[in-house]
């Protein structure tokens, strides 16, 4: 049995959360009004892209939050952008980092940084299809339930302990649409789930137990 990494409350004050985004960060906007409660006991301290002329960074703009963008085509190499992605990271002294649409994967060096506290949400009920088609995938599968997965980040993609689910119904009309509207019901979900569990986490801390994660109740 593996021990056990243990992830104890921040106190005293908020969780620090550092929110990584690609695109119109709804899940980010969750998380920030959530935190607009003190009771929710995190704030949001910085938002990161890793491209401009996101909707996600429109959102932390109005909300006032300081933003960074680190563009993988403007580092010589990938672990170059992966140091600087943990250097901006890090800087925040974040408690829990969340990938909330961020698109892209984190490398070794920014997992090794923030091991046990990165959060991901995935549209789909891993381990099924993960990846980033995660919407379509499971509808040109057929299958007639999916959903959403609140989990830690590890080095695979989509492979982390999983925290959290969310079962969202597949109905016939669905394949009419290319999953548009099958992933809008997901993020419904998702968004929900997500300022749940990053909640829990923030006021209860952590437990990691062979793939298990254990929240105090
Ligand atoms: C979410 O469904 C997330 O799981 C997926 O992309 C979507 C991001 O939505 N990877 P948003 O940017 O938070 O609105």
């Amino acid at each position: 049995m593996a021990s056990a990494k243990v992830f104890p409350p921040r106190t005293p004050g908020p969780a620090r959360l550092v929110v990584l985004v690609s695109g119109s960060g709804t899940n980010l906007q969750a998380l920030i009004d959530a935190a607009a409660d003190s009771a929710f006991g995190a704030e949001i301290i910085a938002v990161g892209a890793d491209r401009d002329g996101i909707a996600g960074l429109e959102r932390a703009e109005r909300a006032g939050l300081p933003a960074f963008v680190h563009r993988v085509k403007d580092f010589p190499a990938r672990a170059d952008w992966d140091r600087a992605l943990t250097e901006a990271v890090a800087e925040h002294r974040p408690d829990l980092v969340v990938t909330a649409g961020f698109m892209k994967i984190l490398g070794p060096e920014f997992i090794a940084a923030f091991a046990g506290r990165i959060v991901n949400t995935h549209p789909a009920l891993l381990p099924a299809f993960p990846g980033a088609h995660g919407v379509t995938d499971a509808l040109a599968y057929g299958v007639k339930v999916t959903g959403c997965t609140v989990h830690l980040v590890d080095a695979g993609v989509d492979t982390g302990p999983i925290i959290a689910q969310g079962v969202v119904e597949v109905t016939d009309a669905d394949h009419a649409d290319g999953g548009d509207a099958l992933h809008e019901r997901i993020k419904t979900v998702e968004r929900q789930l997500l300022v749940e569990v990053v909640g829990r986490l923030a006021r209860e801390g952590h437990r990691i137990e062979d793939r298990k994660v254990w929240i105090p109740a």
